[in-house]
């Protein structure tokens, strides 16, 4: 069976660990050649060379840049059409979440705009980019490739719910890409290009993890979850896959929730949790 992503090319931002890492896996294993971006160029290498290593045919490329500064992203984007000759899906999933970032009180500005300038100019930066490039995208219809192409940005779940827990950088910055995502997918909804965001909720990555450094700060999370668990970062990559494939074709300036129910949930179940989560790609 051909890969969901055959022929397509994919950049994705972050992807040297967690959600990034399992994602651009999972593209190369459909079928996509992808182009790696994190800040550590060292951990996207390792992405290039288990992609090279699992799937021969894929070309992957590790791409040091940092999604804050828009000649980052101009160069990644340049790189994947170099390379590539296209760019069909943008990842833009590359954030951070500060230690120091707390309520309205104790937050420092400089928290406040190191956050806003990674998690909301970054995905502003790599929509620009990939727009300007998917409207040059070559059709090849037998070989299923389109016009346009597919952007997916990653917020969170915090951007739909209320944290006592503070992190109000983080929180108004995810609150941004959302908002963000609805417009640009309404201005471009003509030229063939969905624009959507991927709400994960919270997950086992370093990301998360450090930040919820003791087995009591995981527990007062744990008990909101009505699956019990924390999600996993490959949960996330298979929505992402979604959303980047034709599979979406008709989806658009959506909030696409993979959060093991969270959003919608008022009171947790008791009991324990009957299903393994899937395994990591990694
Ligand atoms: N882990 C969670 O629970 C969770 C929940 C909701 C949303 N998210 C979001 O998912 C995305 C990925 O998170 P993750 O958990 O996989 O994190 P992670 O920390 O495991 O990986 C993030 C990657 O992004 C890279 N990165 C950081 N700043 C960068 C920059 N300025 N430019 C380029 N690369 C940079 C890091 O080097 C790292 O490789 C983030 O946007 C995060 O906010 C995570």
């Amino acid at each position: 069976m051909p890969g969901r992503l055959q022929h397509r090319a994919a950049l994705v931002t972050g992807a040297g660990s967690g959600i990034g890492l399992e994602t651009s896996l999972l593209f190369a294993q459909e079928g996509a050649n992808v182009l790696l971006v994190d800040v550590n160029l060292a951990a996207a290498e390792k992405a290039a060379s288990i992609i090279a290593e699992r799937f021969p045919g894929i070309k992957a490329a590790a791409f040091k840049a940092d999604v804050a500064k828009e000649q980052d992203i101009k160069a990644a984007v340049d790189k994947t059409v170099e390379l590539f000759g296209r760019l069909d899906v943008m990842f833009n999933n590359a954030g951070i979440m500060h230690p120091e970032d707390d309520n309205a009180l104790n937050t420092e500005e400089r928290i406040w705009d190191l956050t806003m300038q990674i998690n909301v100019k970054g995905v502003w930066w790599g929509c620009k980019y990939a727009i300007l490039a998917m409207r040059n995208n070559p059709i090849d219809e037998a070989k299923g490739l389109h016009a346009g192409g597919s952007i997916v940005n990653t917020a969170s779940f915090v951007a739909v719910m209320g944290a006592a827990t503070p992190q109000l950088a983080y929180t108004a910055s995810k609150g941004a890409v959302l908002a963000m995502t609805r417009e640009l997918a309404m201005v471009h909804a003509r030229e063939g290009i969905r624009i959507n965001a991927i709400c994960p909720g919270p997950l086992k990555t370093p990301l998360l993890m450090d930040f919820l450094n003791t087995q009591e700060k995981r527990d007062r999370r744990l008990v909101h979850l009505p699956m019990g668990r924390f999600g996993e970062a490959v949960e996330v990559a298979k929505g992402a896959l979604f959303l980047a494939s034709d599979d979406s074709s008709y989806v658009t300036g959506t909030d696409f929730m993979v959060d093991g129910g969270l959003s919608s949930c008022y009171v947790t179940p008791l009991g324990e949790q009957v299903l393994a989560p899937p395994s990591s790609l990694v």
